[in-house]
């Protein structure tokens, strides 16, 4: 249904629906009505499906806030943030909201989430003259900017000059980036992961994956435009509560697809109409079957941007998006057989999605989490329903960063005192805590470490460390504060004294260095696709440009994303912007390499974005929190039993 007359009563029953069970449908019928303020959606209801509202009351009476309407901008923008110190009561915001604001809902019987997505009118962008959005944000800021203790940051849009000079190279990426969007019954929804018309066999390239529309986002935000951002927020969010099963087994309600696909089917029975169907995949298609752990986390993360650099924050205090916000982190939250605060996951569960020896608490997705704790730690509604899962989001946030802080950085210092461990050490006291050997060391780290600087692990276990350096994780854990600053600087500066074995001739090594031999065989699988020092094996993948260009603003480095930017850029128009590179030192197009790959281009984009205008990129990176450090549970501050945090060796807390 888009727009088109409400079944009987409003509500939508089976009897409307079609047969598959996990699909968005949006019927689109030639001469179809479009309403002007809501887009509703087909769905359907599983008989067996758990009713999804977690806070009871909420759902069968809510309202979406009323959307600001925006006059047409087609001019570049700048966005300035000023970042003021401000809490914001989001409690009764939401509420307040929810029941002053009647606007037109359409929701499913029998406790089901409300399927309400609002109508941005064509053309029209959130971000520029949006005074009503401007208004009302500023009031708030105005409201809460005594009372602070987390940071949040106030966009305000500025005309900049509409002449903004664009180099030959960013306008094709501009033209390939628009070329890449993808439509849902008439509305851009997100981009497809890759776009090349020469591929005959795209596999799910053409889908809208959750973290390759990342930069896409970030990209058009950047630029002022708004629409597809809140969009693609809002679709997947409906996607979130959707049925998925592998062979009759389902996972967390809170899980997000890895990616979607939008359909244009001709409709069951009825000539000359068609339905577009939005059709998720939630690891159950992927290779491997892995459930994408990062998507939720990214969703989040998105999220928070959004509001950030939009200055819509009516987006983030909707009831079906705190309820979308509870249900990813009651998901991550959830108490389970875990000793650590890191999240448990499988092999391939993140931008590495096949098997590379990263399951169990890869960096990766820890830094993610971090970030997405923190993300939601500022966008959560604080009310009587939420106020436990405030508390463990805080408590999850303190003791995950002592304990990548204190057991995942290694440094010239580190990798010594890990040389002389002793093994077998039994009792809380130990300093070997996880039975390291130290003949794990592998023989590449002991010449490649540097004497200044250090970096995140990739996974700590039992016994096991992977020394391997994974760049998305280390870059994150930057941008987010996860690493202290002293470790921040660190992280910096290995990539910098490593620049040939990280950046070399393309950035950025996926991971360093490649499993090679008969580690390749029994870790991989031998898997034909990840050879050493090709594609997540040691591959050179430039999307990972615009997460460096972030840390690196963030520490006060631009001069060093300028480099790598420069080498991208004058690699990547020839080379018809591929997925990855190969070889050693990224000198080869990656032998399955993708061309057109979107966010490669959405990737180099957003970094030069983010260049030209620094001062964002401190709105969407976090500083230390010293709340958070003082922070610990366990109340054993002193007496005969200490705190194991007080008890370890190393003090990472430096600032
Ligand atoms: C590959 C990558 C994955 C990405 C997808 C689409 O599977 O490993 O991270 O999301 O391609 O580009």
């Amino acid at each position: 249904m888009f727009g088109c007359p409400l079944p009987k009563g409003g509500h939508f029953t089976e009897y409307n629906l079609s047969k598959s069970q996990s699909k968005l449908y949006c019927l689109m019928k030639k001469k179809c009505f479009h309403s002007n303020k809501v887009l509703g959606f087909r769905s359907v209801i599983a008989s067996n499906r758990r009713v999804f509202c977690g806070s009871g009351s909420n759902w069968g009476q809510s309202r979406v806030p009323s959307v600001n309407w925006v006059e047409k901008n087609n001019k570049f923008l700048s966005l300035i943030a000023n970042v003021a110190s401000n809490t914001r009561n989001h409690s009764s915001s939401v509420e307040s909201r929810v029941n002053e604001n009647s606007f037109e809902k359409i929701y499913i019987q029998g406790g089901f989430k409300p399927l309400v997505i609002e109508k941005i009118e064509e053309g029209q962008d959130l971000v520029g003259k949006d005074k009503g959005i401007e208004k009302e944000h500023k009031s708030k800021v105005d409201d809460a900017a005594n009372a602070s203790t987390d940071q949040f940051g106030k966009a305000e849009v500025l005309e900049s000059n509409p002449e903004r000079h664009l180099s030959k190279v960013e306008k094709e990426a501009w033209k390939l980036l628009r070329g890449a969007i993808v439509n849902y019954c008439g509305n851009p929804v997100g981009t497809v992961a890759a776009a090349d018309p020469a591929d005959k066999q795209p596999l799910n390239y053409d889908q809208v994956f959750i973290r390759d529309f990342v930069p896409s986002a970030l990209a058009f935000l950047l630029n002022g435009e708004a629409e597809i951002v809140k969009n693609f927020l809002l679709h997947t969010l409906q996607l979130q509560s959707w049925e998925k099963t592998v062979d009759c087994y389902s996972p967390g309600q809170g899980l997000m697809p890895a990616s979607f696909k939008v359909r244009t089917v001709p409709l069951d029975g009825r000539v000359g109409e068609f339905e577009d169907v939005l059709d998720p995949d939630f690891g159950e298609s992927a290779i491997g079957r892995v459930a994408p752990v990062d998507s939720g986390l990214w969703w989040i993360i998105l999220l928070r941007a959004y509001g950030k650099l939009t200055g819509d924050y009516a987006l983030q205090e909707r009831v079906d998006v705190q309820t979308g916000i509870r249900l990813i982190l009651n998901l991550c939250l959830s108490d389970g057989f875990d000793m650590f605060p890191t999240l448990l996951v499988t092999d391939g569960s993140c931008m590495i999605d096949r098997r590379m020896g990263i399951h169990g608490h890869p960096l990766e997705i820890q830094a993610l989490f971090y970030s997405a704790l923190r993300c939601a730690r500022e966008m959560l509604a604080v009310n009587d329903s939420t106020k436990n899962l405030v508390v463990a989001v805080n408590n999850r946030l303190s003791a995950l960063s002592f304990h990548m802080r204190e057991y995942y950085w290694v440094d010239m210092k580190k990798i010594n005192e890990i040389y002389r461990y002793k093994t077998e050490e039994y009792s809380t006291e130990a300093i070997n805590k996880f039975n390291i050997y130290p003949d794990q060391i592998p023989g590449w780290l002991v010449d490649w470490i540097p004497e200044t600087g250090g970096y995140f692990i990739g996974n700590l276990q039992p016994a096991h460390m992977d020394f391997r350096f994974f760049t998305l994780g280390n870059l994150w854990a930057i941008v987010s504060s996860l690493s202290t600053p002293k470790q921040s600087e660190g992280i910096l500066t290995l990539i910098e004294e490593k620049w040939d074995d990280l950046v070399a001739q393309m950035p950025l090594k996926i991971c360093y260095p490649a499993l090679e031999h008969e580690e390749w065989r029994i870790i991989t699988g031998g898997d034909p696709k990840n050879t050493p020092w090709s594609y997540h094996n040691g591959g050179s993948w430039p999307t990972l440009l615009w997460q460096f260009t972030l840390a690196c603003i963030k520490m006060e480095r631009p001069e060093l994303a300028r480099k790598a930017v420069a080498l991208a850029e004058k690699r990547l128009p020839v080379d018809q912007w591929p997925e990855y590179y190969d070889t050693r030192y990224g000198r080869f197009i990656g032998k399955q390499a993708r061309l057109r790959q979107t966010w490669t281009i959405a990737g180099y984009l957003t970094s030069k974005l983010l260049l030209d205008n620094p001062q964002l990129a401190s709105i969407l990176s976090w500083n230390e929190d010293y709340e958070l450090l003082e922070n610990c549970v366990c109340g054993l501050k002193s007496g005969r039993r200490k705190c194991s945090r007080l008890t370890t060796r190393s003090h990472v807390t430096e600032t």
